[in-house]
């Protein structure tokens, strides 16, 4: 696949990146507790055979993939696995979509064995018709179903959904309660501190969904007003660790090994969950969980890594969703595998041109070299 000649150096440091590692190779899977609906935490900044547990589901990594619309597919996912993610999320899914089956949401549904355990992110806010989506994919591969209450974009908050939620509690418990009833699998919900700057509920929320039997949250540290804006605020993770027992994923800012800990450590949250700092760069799970074991920072990536793994993101992509599709999704990701190189701009321009997977091949050998650094 890759030359290996001329590849040696390691990739510009600046970009967070991490030196590519075998992943845990812990078997990730789910083992059954009995009447397990509360989970706890098995170790402080534990990585290991069971670094956290989610109802039934234990993971191998208190890391998670966050859901992310347009980021998180199938190919992703699995990247992100290899580089020992103890959880991945699928991306945001409508429980209305699925009801009336729109064709669009076999696809964000589809899950492969290697990726899991994996949490399938539904949002809406019927609860009969959530329960009801929740009770199909009873069966299926998907190891936990969690609820979507932070998403901000305008199209969802004024249909009442994602994070308008977090504005009406009485609901918030009507759909909990609903979703848990038709399932055995663990429910989750990922909300964010508030809605409004001035009235963070985040506590509040966190104590309803435990209530209802769900079995962990995950809470972003901003309003929805911050929208991704300022900073998030850590210290509403720690007070939702403080006020319920089911385990807690802190969501926010977090880009590095370092920030990862820091968040384990002073909130006290169970679980690390990374968002943007795990676009093209999944080593980001490879790197802080090595962190998280030894105290020692691993180094970004070496090209010849860097190569491999978006010729492989563009493979898996390509496998999954068409060439066509695949080349145009990979714009993006290779923006952000790139980003902070030497280059990268020209390099962006020219992906934008390349139609097939053999192209995008020839350009990387010839522009992601030694010489070009
Ligand atoms: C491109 C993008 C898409 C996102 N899509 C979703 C989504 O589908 N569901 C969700 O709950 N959050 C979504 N989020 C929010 C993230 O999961 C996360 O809460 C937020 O980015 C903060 O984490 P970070 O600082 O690690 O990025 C998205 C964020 C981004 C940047």
């Amino acid at each position: 696949m890759m030359g290996s000649q001329g590849f040696q150096t390691e990739a510009p440091g600046g970009r967070g990146g991490s030196r590519m590692e075998a992943p845990d190779g812990g078997t990730a899977g789910k083992s059954e507790v009995p009447g397990g609906r509360t989970g706890s935490r098995s170790e402080a900044s534990g990585v290991g055979k069971e670094a956290m547990r989610i109802g039934s589901v234990a993971l191998d990594s208190p890391l998670i993939l966050a859901p992310m619309a347009g980021v998180t597919d199938l190919a992703f996912r699995l990247l992100c696995k290899e580089q020992g993610c103890g959880l991945v999320v699928t991306e945001m899914v409508s429980a209305k979509a699925i009801l009336y089956g729109n064709k669009n949401t076999k696809a964000l549904l589809k899950v492969q064995e290697e990726e899991r355990p994996t949490a399938v992110q539904l949002f809406g806010s019927d609860p009969d018709i959530l329960g009801e989506i929740a009770a199909r994919l009873e069966e299926g591969p998907w190891d936990i179903i969690d609820f979507n209450m932070g998403c901000p974009v305008p199209k969802i908050v004024n249909n009442g959904e994602g994070s308008a939620l977090m504005r009406d509690p009485k609901r918030v418990e009507a759909i909990l309660t609903s979703m848990v009833r038709h399932v055995k699998k663990p429910v989750t919900v990922k909300f964010r501190k508030g809605f409004y700057e001035d009235q963070p509920n985040a506590v509040e929320i966190a104590r309803i969904a435990e209530s209802c039997g769900v079995s962990a949250v995950a809470v972003h540290g901003r309003t929805r007003e911050q929208y991704y804006s300022g900073k998030a605020d850590w210290d509403i993770i720690r007070q939702v660790k403080e006020a319920v027992k089911i385990p807690v994923m802190g969501n926010g800012d977090v880009f590095t090994p370092e920030a990862a800990r820091a968040m384990l450590e002073e909130t006290g949250c169970d679980g690390v969950m990374i968002a943007r700092g795990a676009k093209g760069n999944p080593w980001i799970f490879s790197r802080t969980n090595h962190y998280l074991k030894t105290g020692e920072l691993l180094s970004g990536p070496e090209l010849s890594q860097l190569k491999e793994m978006i010729l492989r993101h563009g493979a898996l992509l390509t496998l999954h969703k068409g060439e066509k599709t695949a080349m145009r999704e990979m714009r993006k990701h290779m923006a952000w595998y790139t980003a902070g190189l030497p280059h990268s701009a020209a390099l962006r321009n020219e992906i934008n041109l390349v139609d097939t997977l053999e192209e995008m091949t020839r350009l990387l050998e010839s522009r992601l070299t030694i010489r070009e650094l």
